[in-house]
This record gives C-alpha cells, sequence and structure tokens, in this order.
C-alpha cells in the first residue's frame, strides 16, 4: 500500500467509528413520551371553547402538539378563557387576518418551560413565539405568587394553573393578551445611525487589535500543524505495527 494513502484510509476509520457510534446512541433514549394534545388538554379545563376554536382554524393547535412531540422542547401557554374574549370589543376578532389570529395566539406562547415561582427570574421584555420583541413586547411583573402580564394594550395577571408537567405549563390568565404590533402599531424605531468616525487618538489606541489578530491566526497555524504531527505519528506507528 502506498504510505500517502494511510492518512486518508485513518480518516475513514475513525469516520465510520463515529458513525457507527453515533447511529447506535438514539437507541439508548428511551422511547417515544406520550404525546401531550393540547386540545384534550383545554377541552377537560372547560371555559376554554373560544380559544380551542382559534387554535384548530389557525393550525397553531397542531404547531404546539408538534413542538411538544420533540424532545427537549418547552412551552408555557397563557390561555384566557372565554370571558376573557368576550371581554374584548365586539367584532375585535373578526377584524384580523389569519396571519394575525396566528400571531395573536403565538404571543400567548413563550418558547420555555416557566414553573410559577420562576416567573421573578424572568428579565423583560420576555420572548415570545410571536418572535418580535419590538411589536410584540410582553412584560412580567410578579409580587410573591401574584404574577401579572402587561402587553403595552391590556395589563393582565395569571388567574390559576390549567395544566403543568415538566415540558409544558397552561396558565389561565384574566384578559386576551393583545400585543401591540396587531392592536397599537407603532412606527419602527430609526435605523441606528452610522459610527461617528473615529478620532485619531482612539485609533492609536487600538493600533494592537491587528497584532491580536495575527497572533489569533499564528495560533490557529501552530493547533494545525500540532493536529498533523500528532496524525503523521499515528501514521508511522500504524506503518511500524501492520506493514
Ligand atoms: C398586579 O396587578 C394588580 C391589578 O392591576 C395590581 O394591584 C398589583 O399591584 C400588580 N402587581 C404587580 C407585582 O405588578
Ligand atoms: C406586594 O404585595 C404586598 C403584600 O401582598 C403589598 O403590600 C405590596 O404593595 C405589593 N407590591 C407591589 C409592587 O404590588
Ligand atoms: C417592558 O419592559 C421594558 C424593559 O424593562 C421597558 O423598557 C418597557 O417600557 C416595558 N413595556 C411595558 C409595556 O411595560
Ligand atoms: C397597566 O398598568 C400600568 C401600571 O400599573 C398603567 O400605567 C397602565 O395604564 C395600565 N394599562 C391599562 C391598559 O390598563
Amino acid at each position: 500500500m502506498h504510505l500517502s494513502s494511510l492518512p486518508l484510509l485513518l480518516l475513514l476509520i475513525l469516520h465510520s467509528t463515529t458513525a457507527a457510534l453515533a447511529q447506535t446512541a438514539p437507541a439508548l433514549s428511551p422511547g417515544p413520551a406520550p404525546a401531550t394534545d393540547v386540545n384534550k388538554i383545554l377541552i377537560k379545563a372547560g371555559q376554554f371553547t373560544v380559544l380551542l376554536r382559534l387554535l384548530r382554524s389557525t393550525k397553531v393547535a397542531d404547531q404546539i402538539n408538534n413542538q411538544l412531540g420533540s424532545t427537549n422542547s418547552e412551552l408555557t401557554f397563557f390561555a384566557p378563557p372565554d370571558n376573557a374574549f368576550s371581554s374584548l370589543k365586539t367584532g375585535t376578532l373578526n377584524q384580523l387576518s389569519d396571519q394575525q389570529k396566528v400571531q395573536l395566539l403565538q404571543f400567548h406562547l413563550v418558547p420555555s418551560f416557566i414553573s410559577i415561582s420562576n416567573f421573578q427570574t424572568l428579565s423583560n421584555p420576555v420572548q415570545t413565539q410571536a418572535a418580535d420583541t419590538y411589536e410584540y413586547p410582553l412584560n412580567i411583573t410578579t409580587n410573591g405568587s401574584q404574577v401579572n402580564i402587561t402587553t403595552g394594550v391590556v395589563n393582565a395577571t395569571i388567574t390559576g394553573t390549567v395544566y403543568s408537567d415538566n415540558q409544558l405549563a397552561i396558565y389561565q390568565v384574566d384578559r386576551v393578551l393583545q400585543p401591540l404590533g396587531i392592536f397599537a402599531p407603532r412606527p419602527l424605531p430609526p435605523a441606528p445611525a452610522p459610527a461617528p468616525p473615529k478620532s485619531k487618538k482612539k485609533a492609536d489606541s487600538e493600533n494592537g487589535s491587528p497584532v491580536a489578530s495575527v497572533d489569533a491566526s499564528g495560533a490557529f497555524g501552530g493547533a494545525v500543524r500540532r493536529l498533523w504531527m500528532v496524525m503523521s505519528f499515528g501514521v508511522s506507528v500504524f506503518a511500524a505495527i501492520f506493514l
């Protein structure tokens, strides 16, 4: 065998070993957890018929169930009951586009599991599944076990726990959480002004940085050289033993 093909051979052996390990890994994990169905939970709880209708018509219920089906995904859901929807101005929901209905529901979902005692550890604004915290800001304040939520349009409070395991928490809220982005859009903030030109003095004091980056690439080059030396050594040992 020609010596130059050895590194490739070693790499192939290494690769197939790690690939085999990776393939066997999932077998070690326990079987799928029993599927959580947000519809069933809300039907059982009662008082959520409007929310259930919205969740189904927008297919957000399916999204939630799919998310819960994948391990490691967590959700906290603020669920307004029927009386919260009926205190909205007449026609509020009907005036929303399908996309806005989806955004409204996603605004009620936080992509992590928050236990009732962990609300006090959150920093505002809290990231929801509606993602954009400028148009969809959600602030949470607590006082003991009291948890208040403000959106800039409404102030709400958590009135009870509907469901909680270690992956999904559903809390009943007394108001529909109406986001600014849908109900009171505000102008986007001005684009950040271009950075003012640096003064001569500042530029001088930063002279160190190009040197630092050369150093960094030198270190990287060194690491590559060391890796290469280790590999060549491995090849020689391999050759010494097997050839
Ligand atoms: C929560 O809201 C209630 C009613 O608006 C208010 O009395 C209370 O002070 C608020 N608590 C906190 C911690 O924001
Ligand atoms: C927190 O609750 C205590 C008693 O429950 C009350 O005296 C206090 O004013 C509340 N603080 C806020 C900020 O709501
Ligand atoms: C939410 O909290 C952020 C950060 O503390 C604050 O700047 C913002 O004004 C708050 N918004 C509302 C609606 O309370
Ligand atoms: C929400 O609460 C804040 C402070 O507690 C208050 O300034 C604001 O007017 C309230 N907003 C609404 C819509 O009730």
